[in-house]
């Protein structure tokens, strides 16, 4: 296998890289945890659109779960077909409407107005299966989220009167949730709830399976909530006839994916601690500013002992929380050195930006032996690319 240090040598630095046999690895993981059929598993695009990934992914089975327009966009543009992608998110607009409805896209609505304006900008020939996104905190939380259970009997007289009708129902347990628990407590509230609908066909409880960013944190026990969900599953299906499960994993599937390589310029003390600073920013990866220490950080190459000095990773910026990492323990470090982040291959790239003017690195996804170059390092020309002077 290539080497990162070849990686950087042939890419440049910083680098992220997605290795194809982890992502197999937990697609396969995740679908043998449900032996529920039918079971679709649709790939949350958002955390990751890398076409060579959404491809992968489709290659073995994943649909694409969209969060909005332009995630519906990107899995096309990846060839993924309009059939093979479900819709769930919030506030379209007639054009984002139009957008999802001309390709024949599934859709989870969020809210009775949504479900208003879809019969408002519908049209005959548009598919008339409509899901709803059920609201699965109790009312007195704050989210906006989702229609509640008081409002489900409106809902079905909105679409009745369209000529829709209400076949599924969607939740979504939060992001990063790693307590099986949680997906089981509140995947009963909407089945409860689904049993209201006259022409139930799916329940999708959506993403949110979590991962774990530490040496310590224990993992989702996936085989345990696949279990729990299929055994649920069985039991509605007796009920009510075949009913199709529909899962929407994004980090799950990519997050221990991916790697952001990252070359040290230089290295200082004082104050008793240590100051790495390295070639990239949290512009580049915008998850260690807003969470401080997710990521892992590693030296590459020979394993060498931890100094005991507080180390800090720092960015090539002098924004307050330029940090790619804090309170650290790492080997003795030098300038060209190689550091690598860990588990970033979901909501890393994706949530870059050209906050601080750091142009964006290369994507790379290593497979088998091939490297493959899915996305070319920006230039400053990219910073100022769509400005224009009329
Ligand atoms: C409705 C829905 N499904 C799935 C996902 C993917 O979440 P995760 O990457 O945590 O699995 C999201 C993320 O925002 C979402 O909003």
């Amino acid at each position: 296998m290539v080497s990162q240090g070849e990686l950087l040598r042939r890419f440049g630095s910083p680098l992220y890289v997605y290795d194809a046999d982890v992502v197999r690895a937990r697609y396969a993981r995740f679908v043998d945890a449900f032996d529920h059929q039918p079971l679709h598993v649709h790939f949350a695009i958002v955390c990751n659109k890398n076409r060579y990934l959404v491809r992968l992914l489709a290659s073995l089975g994943a649909g694409i779960h969209a969060n909005t327009p332009g995630d519906a966009f990107a899995a096309l543009a990846a060839g993924v077909a309009a059939d093979r992608i479900v819709y769930s998110g919030t506030n379209l607009d007639e054009q984002d409407f139009r957008y999802l409805l001309d390709r024949g896209i599934r859709m989870n609505l969020d809210s009775l107005d949504q479900l208003r304006d879809r019969a408002r900008f519908g049209r005959a020939e548009d598919r008339t299966e409509i899901g709803m996104r059920f609201l699965i905190d109790d009312e007195d939380r704050p989210n906006r989220i989702g229609i509640t259970l008081g409002e489900l009997p409106e809902a079905l007289a909105i679409a009745r009167a369209a000529g829709l009708r209400i076949t599924g129902l969607h939740m979504y347990a939060g992001t990063n949730t790693r307590r099986a628990r949680r997906f089981i407590e509140c995947m009963e509230r909407l089945v409860d709830a689904a049993m209201q609908l006259p022409d139930l066909a799916w329940i999708d409880i959506g993403g949110g399976f979590g991962v774990a960013y530490e040496d310590d944190e224990p993992e989702l026990e996936i085989e345990q909530l696949g279990r729990d969900v299929s055994a649920r599953m069985r039991t509605l299906s007796k009920v009510r006839g075949p009913i199709e499960l529909i899962v929407e994993p994004g980090r799950y599937l990519v997050g221990a994916a991916g790697s952001l390589l990252t070359t040290v310029v230089s290295v200082k003390t004082h104050g008793g601690r240590r100051y790495v600073g390295v070639d990239t920013t949290v512009g580049n990866i915008v998850v260690p500013s807003v969470y401080h220490t997710r990521h892992r950080v590693e030296l590459v190459g020979d394993a060498a002992p931890l100094l005991d000095v507080p180390t800090d990773v720092c960015g090539n910026t002098t924004h307050s929380r330029d940090y790619l990492g804090r309170n650290l323990k790492l080997p003795e470090v030098a300038p060209g050195d190689v550091l690598r982040l860990r588990d970033v291959g979901a909501y890393g790239y994706a949530m870059s930006s050209h906050f601080l003017n750091r142009p964006r690195p290369a994507e790379v996804v290593i497979d088998g032996a091939g490297v493959h170059l899915t996305t070319r390092r920006e230039t400053f020309a990219d910073l100022v690319a769509t400005q224009v002077d009329e």
